[in-house]
């Protein structure tokens, strides 16, 4: 087999995610031996800065893992030697070129595979693709480029940037980033599901009575302002990331492992739903709080958000999946900046136990006592399951206990980032991960007419103070069907 040289060109190469996220998950690949030889990372951006000047830049952002420490210092030079820096306009062909010509030089004429990672605002994505496809495109090996949401804020201006796109990429050349998806637990949930008996046959509304999909974030939108504002939390975290793993959650078994197959599968659930109904959905906005002698700001006391800013920050939305497994089961997604605590989770609550024999011994009422399947993402990742036990001892009293998989003592590895594996996986051509356009374009539809009236409207969202539980709505929206959320964190 020829030798082939892979090289990935960081396009945005001083931003906050390239140096918080890609250039940490590139080394951690290089440290565990997963780059081909032959590789070189060019970060590309508008500042003039010279290959030291951005080796120094990337170097202050590696770390090495607890079980990567070995070497760590010669490996984290080696990899530096491998970066190199090109200084240009992200709309200027002749920039481009140029990068070409360096790229080339590098290659050494051998098969080349060049991987672009656009770590930039969403308006430059699509001239930055035009110069890079036209001008710095591999002539022997694939070329595919590596985007991260926002995808557009609606249908429309999605659907318009992925003809844009398509232009000058064909769909096997685009790898639509949800980082989400590269969560481990995230990635277990099908193995969960498909791989042990006991859970799949219980996944149904026969079953389970609700599923909750909660984000929580206990630092505010400060610094980010800016794009923030522009998108709101419903676009930041729900239409994605939280769809995503409901997607992931309620599909059917695909027929094989293959990304398409996976990703059809995805494409179903998301097209057998009723777009969210503003009725369902609660928004809510962070302000100024003072606690334990520490003052936080709201979110509009951020100069980089307009004071009258109708933005949410938090929302809660009801969802259902018109399909016969699922027919009925509301599925309650809760995101939110600001929060009293920080973690993901996935909630499942199943039904009572009919004609209960145990009614008069549980200690807590009935409603406590159902089942609970809890997959917590993040942070301490885990997986629990609720039962009810007797309490040992001469009488007869009920407890709810949890059959707990705690990852950290199970499995004492530290887990890779989510960008080590999305990373991987474009580098090798595996797409199960990433976001197909006709799963983009459902996933806008549940949520475009919703995001629309809440706009028109100028829906005020309930303020809620920074730190806290969120606004109340939240609750009157879940008891609407019945349902209490759990607490993250809490069995
Ligand atoms: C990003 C959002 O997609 O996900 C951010 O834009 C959010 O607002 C982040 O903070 C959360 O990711 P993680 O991996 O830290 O949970």
């Amino acid at each position: 087999k020829e030798e082939s040289t892979l090289s990935i060109t960081v396009v945005g190469a001083s931003g906050d995610l390239a140096k918080k996220k890609i250039f940490p998950a590139l080394f951690a690949l290089f440290y565990e031996g997963c780059l081909p030889q032959e590789f070189t990372v060019f970060g590309y951006a508008r500042t003039k800065l010279t290959h030291d000047e951005l080796r120094d830049m990337i170097s202050r952002t590696l770390t090495c893992r607890i079980d990567q420490r070995e070497n760590c210092g010669d490996k984290m030079d080696q990899f530096l030697k491998r970066c190199f820096y090109h200084s240009g306009q992200y709309n200027s062909e002749e920039d481009f070129a140029e990068l070409n010509i360096k790229l080339k030089e590098k290659e050494g004429g051998k098969l080349a595979n060049r991987l672009y990672y656009l770590s930039i605002p969403p308006n430059i994505f699509v001239d930055v693709v035009k110069c890079a496809s036209l001008r710095a495109s591999s002539t022997n090996g694939w070329t595919r480029v590596i985007v991260e949401k926002p995808f557009g804020r609606d249908s429309e201006s999605s659907g318009e940037l992925t003809r844009s796109l398509k232009q000058y990429l064909t769909e096997e050349q685009i790898f639509r980033i949800d980082h989400y998806l590269g969560k481990e637990l995230v990635e277990n949930l099908s193995v969960l599901r498909f791989s042990n008996l006991v859970f799949e046959p219980l996944w149904s509304r026969n079953y389970i009575r609700n599923v909750q999909l909660i984000f929580s974030e206990d630092f505010g939108t400060e610094g980010r302002g800016g794009y923030f504002d522009q998108y709101g939390i419903i676009r930041d975290i729900m239409q994605n990331h939280l769809l995503q793993i409901l997607a992931l959650f309620a599909m059917e078994t695909p027929v094989s492992l293959d990304a398409e197959d996976i990703r059809s599968e995805k494409v179903k659930v998301l097209r057998s739903m009723k777009p969210l109904l503003l009725e369902d959905v609660v928004v809510g906005q962070y302000k100024g709080h003072s606690k334990g002698g520490k003052s936080y700001q709201g979110y509009t006391d951020d100069p980089t958000v307009p004071n009258h800013s109708l933005t949410p920050t938090f929302a809660a939305a009801a969802m259902f999946i018109n399909n016969a497994r699922w027919d009925g089961v509301p599925f309650l997604m809760k995101a939110g900046n600001a929060l009293h605590t920080r973690g993901a989770e996935i909630r499942v609550q199943f039904r009572h136990v009919p004609g209960n024999l145990y009614k008069k011994s549980f200690a807590t009422n009935l409603d406590n006592a159902t089942n609970a399947l809890v997959i917590r993402v993040q942070p301490d990742e885990g997986i629990y399951l609720r039962i009810n036990n007797k309490v040992p001892g001469l009488g007869m009293r009920l407890d709810r206990s949890d059959l707990n998989l705690l990852y950290r003592s199970r499995y004492p590895r530290e887990i890779p980032d989510a960008y080590e594996r999305l990373l991987l996986d474009a580098i090798e051509g595996e797409r199960r991960l990433f976001i197909r356009s006709d799963e983009l374009d459902a996933a806008w539809d549940l949520f475009t007419p919703a995001l629309k009236e809440l706009e028109e409207m100028k829906i005020v969202p309930e303020l809620y103070p920074y730190g806290s539980r969120g606004p109340v709505g939240a609750h009157y929206l879940a008891s609407k069907y019945n349902v209490r959320w759990g607490d993250l964190g809490d069995a």
